[in-house]
């Protein structure tokens, strides 16, 4: 097995793979078992300028694990992340914008997600990853106590409403189609492993004062993704992200949404419910 050239990108979160070609990525075999261990550890794995075709990101990301299905895209291993008037999904997007765990309403949300960057901005546009397993064990004893049986209301409208506080009528139907979802607010992985859930879909504590519960959530947040605990990626054309969407909240940063910015992204599914 030759070994992998890693840097770190952040204190607590990402690393860089240095000396992988796309012909590297199609033929070592060794790399993604490689791949899964780095990881659980690091959380995010940069390929710099990569330039993964939709195929060879596809046949990579299912050495993986098994994929999700989008079916409304054209490759429906590949969703398309932009702000093209013809994309299916676009009008969800700008909620990405706010801290996340991808497929947090569902009961077992996504392993992990393979993003490449097709078209970038000049300006802004980054995407910022946070570890919660880094924000676990930043608390004190008590806080852990104090946490330990707390469950959290996640609702799409909760999510929506950051981009939308004025919503339709269209779009409250629209949002109310996806059921409310209870999650523990510490994650205790098969891996033994804890991490703390929150984000843009976490609404309120079950059994807590409304505003009590949400100024909680919305601490623990803050706490866990102040400047020296994020890393910010600034994508190049071709950059190849894959992000442990278990253990760690992602979100993208803001940029001129009249400009073309194109991500491709194919995900694995969970693999394990929240518990
Ligand atoms: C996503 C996502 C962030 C970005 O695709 O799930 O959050 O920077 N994307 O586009
Ligand atoms: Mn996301």
């Amino acid at each position: 097995m030759s070994a992998l050239t890693t840097e770190k990108l952040s204190e607590t979160v990402g690393v860089k793979i240095l000396g992988v070609d796309a012909e590297r990525l199609a033929t070592d075999e060794d790399l993604p078992g490689q791949c899964l261990e780095l990881l659980e550890r690091h959380s995010v794995l940069l390929f710099p300028e990569l330039h993964a075709g939709d195929e060879a990101q596809v046949a990579f990301s299912r050495k993986l694990g098994p994929l999700a299905s989008f079916p409304n895209f054209p490759n429906e291993h590949v969703m398309i992340i932009s702000f093209d008037p013809d994309n299916p999904n676009a009008k969800y997007y700008p909620s990405n914008d706010y801290w996340h765990i991808d497929g947090s309403m569902d009961e077992v949300p996504a392993r992990a997600s393979i993003m490449s960057a097709h078209v970038i901005t000049e300006e802004g546009g980054e995407t910022a990853f946070a570890s919660t397993y880094a924000a676990y064990e930043a608390l004190s004893e008590r806080e852990r106590e104090q946490l330990a049986e707390l469950r959290v209301i996640h609702r799409m409208a909760r999510i929506q409403s950051r981009t939308f506080p004025n919503p339709t009528p269209e779009q409250k139907a629209d949002w109310a189609r996806f059921p409310d979802r209870e999650h523990p607010l510490v994650w205790t992985h098969e891996s033994g492993r804890r991490s703390l859930v929150f984000g843009a879909s976490a609404s309120h504590v079950v059994g807590m004062d409304f505003d009590r519960g949400e100024a909680l959530l919305e601490e623990l947040q803050e706490r866990a993704t102040t400047p020296d605990r994020i890393y910010t990626h600034t994508w190049s054309v071709g950059d190849l992200v894959i992000w442990d969407n278990t253990g760690l909240v992602h979100r993208a940063c803001e940029f001129d949404r009249s400009l073309p910015r194109r991500m491709h992204r194919s995900t694995l599914v969970g693999q394990e419910p929240i518990k």
